[in-house]
């Protein structure tokens, strides 16, 4: 597998840093309230199972799965939910934990849907942004590390179900990471890019 790789461009320890950072201000703002951090799967539980451990107020947690679908259709930013969350959220303090974000579609819609149900609060914590594929204005109100416009993998993050499982986060060589747009309908787990 470590000849699929081009550079290593954070490595874990730059993670563990900057997670316990977020855990420790997460920690702060939400004393005395009632925290519901709800995981975005597949990507976001590697980060959520991090960051929970460095929140030291009691917490409730959930997750939901979501996949978006092909090119066309991703700029109108539907989301499929895949499993919902079962955590009544009415009156809670919610707290999105996501793996990356990208143009924020998926969050402004995940955002939007929990509002819906009453909640206290809505917010966001990624682990990764990239602020500059933005196409909705969208505000991360806990943001982890920024990362440049490249496609990249680990800590939760895969390309085609593949290298989730590594500890940093890293750039795949140009023959591994194969460029064809997702066609109308088809998702980008099948092995295209979501464009
Ligand atoms: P968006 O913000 O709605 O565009 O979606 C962000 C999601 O797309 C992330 O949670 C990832 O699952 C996926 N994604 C975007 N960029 C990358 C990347 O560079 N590597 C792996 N997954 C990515
Ligand atoms: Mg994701």
């Amino acid at each position: 597998m470590t000849e699929d790789f081009e550079e290593i461009l954070i490595d874990s320890q730059q993670i563990r840093n900057r997670v316990a950072e977020l855990g420790s201000q997460i920690s702060k703002d939400y004393a005395g309230r009632e925290l519901v951090l709800v995981g975005v799967l597949k990507g976001g539980f590697v980060f959520l199972a991090d960051l929970m451990r460095e929140i030291t107020i009691p917490v409730d947690m959930d997750l939901i799965a979501v996949s978006s679908y092909g090119a066309s259709t991703k700029s109108s930013g539907v989301v499929r939910i895949l499993k919902d969350i079962d955590v009544n959220i009415t009156g809670k303090h919610v707290l999105i934990v996501e793996d990356l974000v990208d143009t924020g579609l998926t969050l402004k819609y995940l955002k939007d849907l929990f509002r819906t149900r009453g909640p206290e609060s809505v917010k966001i914590c990624t682990a990764f942004d990239k602020p500059s594929r933005r196409k909705v204005d969208i505000r991360i109100e806990y943001e982890g590390i920024i990362v440049p416009d490249k496609f990249i993998v680990g800590y939760g993050l895969d390309y085609a179900g593949k290298y989730r499982n590594l500890p940093d986060i890293r750039t795949l060589k140009p023959g591994i990471y194969a460029v064809s747009a997702c066609k109308d309908g088809e998702w980008p787990e099948k092995g295209c890019m979501d464009v």
